[in-house]
């Protein structure tokens, strides 16, 4: 008698891959893409690779997809210079049943937010650990002017939360656009829209990483049995 298959179950990375993967369908052939930052997208970007004489480019969220489109032969064109993109595809912190999301976790909230903003649909990709209930459980980043760190750190624990400056290698993380973040713990955030429109109008928060007026459409979530499809629209 045969022993049983052993487990088979795919690693996180492995479903990184496959949403990846799954993100070409939504790409538009002959047209420019948006394309954001982090390890899952690092994988969609290997997979635009693949068809990159189909499309005329991409628009990119971070120096480090800029660099990795570039040396996968694709052409980076600057937000400023395209009109309207039909799809940006990015990943997130925490995605909710809404679509709406929390993004950050890579530092390119800021471009991410310009170029989903740009985009006629935005298409998460993740895998299965990122779904929530309700968002605020992953450290919620906000990219901050630094003379105003420590005023919102104050604003945020008057609200119950506990903000912290992001490090690096000792030092203040410097964003690509100069600013620093601070990563908020202690957050339920049970209504995004108007969370997001508040605290981006608190002074020297550049941008807040809840993503809900700039929801995701659709969701390619990489799961146990395959790429499940949620769409929000
Ligand atoms: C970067 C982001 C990323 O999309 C988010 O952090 C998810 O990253 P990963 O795919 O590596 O889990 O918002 O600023």
């Amino acid at each position: 008698m045969s022993n049983p298959l052993p487990n088979t179950a795919l690693t996180q990375d492995e479903l990184k891959t496959l949403v990846g993967q799954a993100a070409l369908q939504y790409v538009v052939r002959g047209e420019i893409v948006g394309v954001g930052t982090g390890s899952t997208v690092n994988k969609f970007i290997d997979a635009l690779a693949t068809i990159k004489d189909e499309i005329k480019g991409a628009v990119s969220s971070s120096v480090a997809s800029t660099e990795r489109l570039r040396a996968c032969g694709i052409k980076v064109f600057e937000a400023a210079d395209v009109d309207e993109l039909s799809v940006y595809i990015d990943g997130a912190d925490e995605i909710d049943h809404n679509g709406f999301m929390i993004k950050g976790g890579g530092a390119a909230l800021t471009r991410e937010k310009i170029v989903a903003a740009q985009s006629k649909k935005f298409v998460c990709i993740a895998d299965a650990s990122k779904l929530v209930e309700t968002l605020g459980t992953f450290p919620l980043p906000i990219e901050v002017i630094p003379m105003a760190t420590a005023r919102v750190i104050k604003q945020f624990a008057a609200m119950g939360g506990e903000g912290t400056v992001r490090m690096k290698e000792g030092k203040p993380l410097v964003t690509d656009n100069g600013q620093h973040i601070v990563d908020v713990t202690g957050l339920q955030i049970k209504d995004p829209l108007a969370f997001e429109s508040t605290i981006s109008q608190w002074p020297g928060v550049v941008t807040v990483g809840v993503f809900a007026h700039q929801k995701a459409q659709v969701c390619l979530l990489g799961t146990a049995s395959g790429v499940k499809t949620l769409a929000f629209e």
